[in-house]
Order: C-alpha cells, then structure tokens, then sequence
C-alpha cells in the first residue's frame, strides 16, 4: 500500500474547503493559511471536545480568555525578551535564511548510526543540537560543509544570531521604542501574572488548574509543513498549580491524561504517537521533568505537544519583577509556599493536521480506490448529510433536513448522481448520510448509510433523530 503523501492531505485539504491560502488574490502571505468552512468547524469541535475533557468535566478547573497585547514588562520577568529566539542564520550566496539547529538536525538525522561520533568530535554531550551554543553550531556546521538544502551547493554561512521570535507591535500614537509591545508567544504568562485574582475570586485549593485557548504569535524563521509551523496559531494550555514535591507524580499522570485524549477522543492511532522525555542535558534549567509526544507525520516524526514540569520559574519570576508576592496561602496546613506548575501545552492547528494525517483512509478493492476521512463523528465538520436520491423529490427531503438540523450539524444536496455525492460527503469524512426516495418515504422511512463500512439500513422518519443521537455516543 502506497504511504500517505503530505500532499494528498494538503489536495484533500484545499479541495474539500479546510484549509485555504491567506490572501490568495494577492498572491499569498507565506504561511498563512485560512480555515474553509469544513476546516473552520472540524478545529472548532477539536477545541469543544478539549474543553469538555479538560474543563467541563473536571470540579478544579477554570477557563479564561487574555488579551493578546499584555504590559512589556510580562515577557521582561518570563525570559522572553531575552531568551525567545531560535539561532538565524544566512546563506551569503543566496541571502536565504535558515535554522542552523534545524539544520545540523538534518544532517544528524542523514548520519543515521554514526551520527554518534560528532558526540566525541565536537565534545557535545548529546544530539540536541538546539541545546547546544551558537558557537557549537556554527562549529559543527563548517566542518561537517553543512550545505544549503536548497541548492545543495556549497557553504557561505554568516555567523549565527539569535533571532527574538516575538512579533512586536506600538501601542500609542508613536511609533518609538518606548511605545513597543509585543504580541503574546504563549497564552500561559497570563494565567501566573493573574495568579493572585485567580486564587482570590475562585477560592479554589491547590491542587487546581486554569486553561486557556486562544491565538499566540510568533515570527518563526522558518514557518512550512503545510500548517504544521506557522507565525499565527491558536494554542490550547493547562497549568496545573501543585504543591512542591508533587510535580513528578503530576507530570506522569498527565502524561496518561494527554494519551487517552489523544487515542480514545481524537481517535489517533497509538502507532503514529511516541512519548519522549528529555534527557537531562535537555531540559530547560526551569523544568524538573518535559516530555514531548511526537507525531508521525508524513515528513517524519515531529513534536506533537509537550507537557512540562515548570517547578515555581513563573511565579518566582514575576515575584521578583513585579515584587508582589504571589505564594499560596494553605489554610488545611497553615503554610505558605510557591506552587509547582505542570503545563501540557498544545496548537490546535497543530492536533487539526494530525488528526487530518491519521483519519485519511484509502481503500482498494478491484476497479476502484476509495478516499475517506475517518473522523470521530463528533469531530467530523457535517455530521449528517440528507439527499433526496433525485432533485424533483425535495419538497419531501427539504422537511428532513429541518427536523435533523434541529439537533445535529447537517448540509442538503440535491446536486449529481449519489455515487459521486457519498464519495465527496467521505472525503469530508461525513459519518451518517440520509438518502431519501419516494417509495421508502411513503412508508415513513429513510436510509441510512455509513461512511466507514458503506452498509445502509431503513430508519423511520419519527425516529431518526433519536436513532442518530444514539450513534453519536
Ligand atoms: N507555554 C509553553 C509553550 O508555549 P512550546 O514548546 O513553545 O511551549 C508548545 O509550545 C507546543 O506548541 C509545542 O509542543 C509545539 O508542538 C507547538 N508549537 C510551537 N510552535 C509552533 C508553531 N509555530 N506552529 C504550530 N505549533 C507550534
């Protein structure tokens, strides 16, 4: 069986009306990508169903919204300013610009089992190269003759700069430099800057947590993989507020709360998902514990989510700047102290285009190949189709649609043969479709079919809603 190709997702994407180029009359803005109406819905029930795991379902969880443009001083204390930035670097021949570390990732993973050997070679302790210093890159990129993938032509490299990946902006009526903010890279600094109000005006006890989803920015140098990275996306984040001590045992079982969301809600497959903790040497010097979930993508393996230990970095952070004190107050031990924060964080975007990569389903039989999305009915964009087998019949279809629409996401076609309707109602990855022809409906009843196995069995009109809800659980 052929594998699958990114670009039969990114055909099936732009296609079926999921996902566009940004500002394609003009020409495109690179990177950016509109969501279509199927696309738009489908990433919308993704979020639904993640608030409902992650919030609605749980008694010490909250939901907030931020505003993206947030005092300077936050990104100040958080690092941020100073420490957000991914090594740049420039090919002088071309004037093209790249990720030395992404680079040198290439080249590790081109070394395959020997890739080893740069470890004593360049005295590196691991194969990270984005822990390692720009100097150690720059290093390793001239003496392994690291070329430019696009040309494969030999090197020219400029020495590597860090690049601040915050998108700026000017609040006021000037554009000077004392009127710079910045757009938020991460909607987490908003949950430990409002720590105080949140433990004052919920009166919840630790351990508890505060989620949030919404838009982030960040001025990525090198954006691409369809929708995979990109300088504009919507982020999905929990901090979990524990007690110190207990951060170890809470970043485990987060660990199995992200899986299950992932395999039993999102319905990916447990052979596309891999867990990888960091090594010590990886480990950011706030984090105790970090592990990645990665995703096999068409184009390899990439980092999915992460869910982070982040022990008291946060709160201690914008103690010190802000010199307001945010330690926890617990009135069962009459004892103050700093909470440890566990944070799984995830793009949405990002969790729409694996989920896009695991559902896609070809099937093959003699004469012909069928394409299908194979999406939990809960997070497929339409979830019930009706058709009237021929047009003439829609004064009797028309009703159906409005008995169904009342309770389920449904879209009426009355439009070509219904061989050629099923197969683009699967590729939008339609669970139930309901056909309609007048002699079942003189007995009341309509037909049933199901995208994944393709059966059909006769429903009763008064009872289809009933009947569909039913599947739905
Ligand atoms: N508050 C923590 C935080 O923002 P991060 O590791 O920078 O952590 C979290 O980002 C997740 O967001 C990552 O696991 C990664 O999968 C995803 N992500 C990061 N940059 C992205 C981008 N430019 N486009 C899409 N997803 C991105």
């Amino acid at each position: 069986m052929k594998p699958i190709e990114m670009n039969d997702i990114v055909n099936l994407a732009k296609n079926r009306w999921f996902v566009y180029a940004w500002s394609e009359i003009y020409g495109w803005l690179a990177n950016s990508w509109d969501y279509g109406p199927y696309g738009a819905r489908m990433k919308e029930n993704i979020k639904n169903l993640w608030i409902k795991e992650f919030v609605q379902k749980k008694d010490d969880m909250m939901l907030l919204d931020s505003a993206i443009l947030m005092n300077p001083q936050v990104w100040v204390a958080s690092g941020h300013v100073w420490g957000f930035s991914d090594p740049l670097i420039d090919d002088k021949n071309t004037n093209e610009r790249f990720r030395a570390d992404k680079l040198l990732e290439d080249l590790i993973n081109n070394l395959w089992d020997n890739a080893n050997i740069l470890i004593e070679k360049y005295g590196v302790t691991n194969l990270i190269p984005e822990s390692w210093s720009v100097e150690k890159q720059k290093e390793v990129m001239v003496w392994e003759k690291v070329k430019n993938p696009n040309n494969w032509k030999e090197w020219n490299w400029t020495d590597i700069k860090k690049f601040n990946l915050m998108f700026k902006t000017f609040q006021w009526v000037t554009d000077d430099s004392s009127a710079t903010i910045f757009m938020r890279p991460e909607t987490a600094q908003w949950i430990f800057v409002n720590f105080q109000n949140i433990v004052r005006t919920s009166r919840r006890k630790i351990p508890f947590w505060v989620a949030q989803v919404w838009k982030a920015f960040r001025n990525e140098i090198t954006p691409g993989n369809f929708i995979f990275r990109t300088r504009e996306f919507e982020q999905m984040e929990i901090e979990y507020f524990c007690e110190p001590g207990k951060d170890l045992e809470t970043h485990a079982e987060w660990k199995e709360n992200c899986r299950i969301f992932l395999i039993e809600t999102l319905w990916l497959k447990e052979e596309s998902l891999r867990f990888r903790d960091h090594d010590k040497d990886e480990l950011s010097h706030y984090s105790n514990a970090t592990t990645d979930v990665e995703f096999k993508f068409p184009f390899g393996w990439w980092e999915l989510r992460g869910i982070a230990d982040r022990t008291d970095f946060d709160l201690k952070a914008h103690m010190r700047e802000s010199k307001v004190d945010l330690s926890y107050f617990d009135p069962v031990n009459n004892r103050k102290f700093i909470p440890y924060v566990i944070e799984p964080s995830v793009w949405l975007t990002r969790l729409f285009l694996a989920t896009l990569v695991d559902a896609y389903t070809i099937e093959w039989d003699w004469e012909d190949t069928r394409t299908y999305l194979k999406l939990d009915p809960k997070i497929a964009p339409i979830t019930v189709w009706i058709l009237p087998v021929v047009k003439k019949i829609s004064d009797i279809a028309k009703p159906i649609f409005k008995q169904l629409s009342e309770d389920f996401v449904c879209e009426y076609d009355d439009v070509g043969s219904v061989g050629k309707r099923y197969a683009r109602f699967d590729e939008i990855g339609t669970p139930f479709c309901i056909t309609i022809d007048s002699e079942n409906y003189d007995a009341w009843n309509v037909t049933i079919r199901y995208r994944d196995t393709m059966e059909q069995e006769l429903v009763e009109i008064s009872k289809l809603n009933e009947f569909i809800r039913g599947k739905l659980k």
